[in-house]
């Protein structure tokens, strides 16, 4: 079993323009998350961040603990924590899924359901969506 962490957070605006402070996100995340052995995603939808975290719990603790002090966000807010059978971005350090493309899905719809409080349905069907729209290599800034 592996443990599987969804959050929303608030981009802090003096942290740089969105494009930028993505990259420099998922840079880092690709660098640091294999030898953790974390894989996830990340998308930002309507000013929200979100971003899934999968792997060892108490790995993953740490790993949220530095991310939830880093200044570029804040209001971090944990919407799903469960343990999982398989992961949803095995093939992934840190996938960016495109916000155009995830907004597609409704996925601005499913977070404000989750900022709301709502249970875990709307969460699964964030992270399929989030699945469905996962690239590699992408960056925000093209
Ligand atoms: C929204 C968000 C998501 C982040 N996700 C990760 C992540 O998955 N892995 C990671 O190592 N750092 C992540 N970070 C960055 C960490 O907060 C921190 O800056 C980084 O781990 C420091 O790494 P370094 O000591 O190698 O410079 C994230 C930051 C933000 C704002």
């Amino acid at each position: 079993m592996i443990r599987q962490i969804l959050y929303l957070s608030d981009p802090c605006p003096d942290a740089g323009t969105p494009g930028e402070v993505l990259d420099g996100i998922l840079a880092v995340s690709r660098r640091n998350n294999p030898a953790l052995g974390i894989t996830g995603a990340l998308t930002m939808t309507s000013g929200t961040y979100v971003q899934v975290l999968e792997g060892d719990p108490e790995v993953l603790d740490h790993v949220v603990a530095e991310i939830r002090d880093d200044h570029r966000h804040t209001g971090l807010d944990i919407v799903s924590d469960r343990m999982v059978e398989l992961r949803a971005f095995s093939r992934f350090a840190m996938a960016f899924a495109d916000p155009q493309e995830a907004a597609r899905d409704g996925v601005a719809d499913l977070v404000r359901q989750l900022h709301d409080g709502a249970g875990p349905g709307p969460a699964t069907a964030l992270i399929r969506a989030m699945a469905h729209r996962a690239v590699e290599d992408a960056t925000a800034s093209h």
